[in-house]
């Protein structure tokens, strides 16, 4: 059978892109550590996660070992309790688990500047955690659409000096 030079050029290009496609997908999902919101965080009542076992108060909390945090938020439309009308602080040279969960549609929670990028479905809790080492502010935008204020819906996590963060006192 005679297959024409730009058919199999054109074959080659197909399969090549299938075979790209499904790499990223691999790499992502095996070196990157990229995962889908599962089981692991639980569920929690998807108007009110605070009434759940596996939710707090939004806030910062002391974590199970020194230099450990835990953040809970929650989203809302269209604002992140705690981020947008408080800033989350945490100190620098830390490790931060969030713990997210939405109080009524879906939205998004991603921290600029960090691999911290989860949606917040309602009905489950995102677990991610993050390093910082260093004292900075970062934005945390909504990354799916929630409604008339989406673009509006945006908040601040400020790493701060471990001194300032002590005077402080926020941490529950
Ligand atoms: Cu919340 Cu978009």
């Amino acid at each position: 059978m005679h297959v024409h030079r730009f058919e199999r050029v054109w074959l080659v290009a197909a399969l090549s892109m299938i075979v790209l496609f499904v790499g990223t997908v691999t790499f992502g999902a095996v070196v990157a550590g990229y995962g889908m919101v599962d089981a692991e965080g639980g569920q929690v009542d998807p108007t009110d996660p605070t009434t759940s076992e596996s939710f707090r108060e939004p806030g910062v909390y002391n974590g199970s070992e020194a230099g450990h945090y835990d953040v809970y938020v929650e989203t809302r439309r269209f604002a992140f309790v705690p981020g947008t009308t408080e800033p989350i602080r945490v100190p620098a040279n830390s490790t931060v688990t969030f713990h997210v969960a939405s109080a009524d549609v879906l939205h998004g929670f991603e921290v600029v500047g960090t691999n911290i990028n989860t949606m917040a479905i309602p009905g489950q809790k995102a677990v991610v955690t993050a390093e910082f080492d260093k004292a900075r502010e970062h934005g945390i935008v909504c990354n799916e659409y929630c409604g008339e204020g989406h673009h509006d819906m945006a908040g601040t996590l400020e790493v701060i000096p471990q001194s300032e963060f002590n005077a402080s006192a926020e941490v529950q």
